[in-house]
């Protein structure tokens, strides 16, 4: 299989087998029927202890409310909705994952509030109209990877009462510069010199792969910079390709070998206001960082600035892959580089600490 057709089997409904009958093609198809990426997602106790928090916290905006769960997986977020109070949860999942789903729910006492409809949300009918609250867990790699966010958006502007809460309702995507002398040297410079052979034409591709990996906070050499705020009560689908400028100051004298991505998420709708974080100063999330090596090494003064833009865009041929391309000079210097990066998963998203796992994960 190419990766793009990988990736494109990712939008295809469910196979049509039992899930306990499903072999590692179909889990190829569906790689969200596999319990393993739940368990993980299920395990990032930043993650799911957020939207608990954020659920739990505030039942006096669930009790006696319709909730809508835009990707339900193992029917996590629906539960607490349902033990926050909510009158009806309707959970929808296109993954074979929605069989366990079912059991999860009746297991632990919820069939009679939770309804979960199998099909891409984009496809179902919902048992009701309209719903009071939608909650979501959409957000990918570098936020965007994946585009499960116009799923989310579809749900908002055909389900969502006026007035309505999103959760989580708001997202920051950041940009800084690290030091990252070894680690570039290992993945990038390695195709130099294989075995005494030149495999150089490999490392232009490398250097255009944005890394997903965990930075420690001492490489990051300047201050962050906001490249996208997207609030989801308002954002549009076409707001998702932009193009942002950047000013990253440096803080101490260093040099830079790559850009360095994460994100925040808000519950601005909670009481008192829930939130968290994938950056290099944060506990450990399943998302780590996002690394973009640049192609050769920039030296930089402390209050010096490296200014640019980053654009970003879904793939023309596979809108769940993205378009990434950042220039950038120091403030003192006449011409900026471009790079063009592409960000491509070829095996299922989030399973990369597992057995199925091809990904170039660093640690
Ligand atoms: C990141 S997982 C989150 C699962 C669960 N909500 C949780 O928090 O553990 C996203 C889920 O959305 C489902 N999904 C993605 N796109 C979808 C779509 N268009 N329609 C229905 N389900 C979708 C996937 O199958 C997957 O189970």
């Amino acid at each position: 299989m190419t990766m793009n057709s990988v990736s494109s089997a990712m939008d295809q409904p469910a196979p049509d087998v039992p899930s306990d009958s499903m072999t590692s093609r179909d889990y190829y198809a569906d790689s969200y029927a596999h319990f393993g990426i739940h368990e993980e997602m299920l395990k990032d106790n930043v993650r799911t202890g957020s939207y608990r928090a954020a659920i739990l916290n505030n039942s006096h905006l669930f009790k006696g409310k319709t909730v809508l769960d835009v990707g339900c997986g193992t029917g996590i977020l629906s539960m607490f909705a349902a033990k926050a109070g909510a009158s009806l949860v309707v959970g929808v999942d296109m993954s074979n994952i929605i069989d366990q789903a079912q059991k999860i729910i009746e297991a632990n006492g919820f069939k009679d509030t939770i309804v979960l409809v199998k099909g891409k949300l984009e496809e179902v009918q919902l048992p009701i109209a309209q719903f009071d609250i939608i909650i979501s867990e959409w957000m990918g790699y570098f936020l965007l990877y994946e585009s499960m966010l116009d799923t989310v958006l579809d749900a908002r502007d055909r389900y969502l009462k006026p007035g309505g809460l999103i959760f989580p309702d708001n997202a920051r995507l950041y940009i800084a510069a690290i030091e990252d002398q070894d680690y570039k040297e290992e993945k990038i410079n390695f195709w130099d010199n294989v075995y005494g052979f030149d495999y150089s034409c490999i490392k232009d591709i490398a250097l255009r792969e944005p890394l997903v990996d965990t930075v420690e906070l001492k490489a990051v050499v300047t201050d962050p910079c906001v490249i996208k705020h997207i609030n989801l009560l308002t954002v549009k689908k076409e707001d998702l390709a932009f193009t942002a400028p950047f000013a990253l100051t440096a803080t101490r004298n260093d040099y830079i070998h790559a850009f360095l991505a994460w994100f925040d998420i808000f519950f601005e709708c909670t009481h008192k206001k829930i939130q968290f974080s994938t950056g290099p100063h944060a506990p450990y999330t399943h998302w780590k960082q996002t690394v973009f090596y640049t192609p050769s090494t920039i030296t930089i003064n402390e209050g010096q600035k490296l200014v640019g833009n980053l654009s970003c865009a879904p793939n023309a041929r596979n809108n769940r892959d993205l378009d990434i391309s950042v220039s950038f000079k120091l403030n003192t210097e006449d011409e900026a580089t471009k790079v063009d990066y592409k960000m491509c998963v070829i095996l299922p998203y989030r399973c990369h600490d597992g057995p199925l796992c091809q990904m170039g994960i660093r640690r």
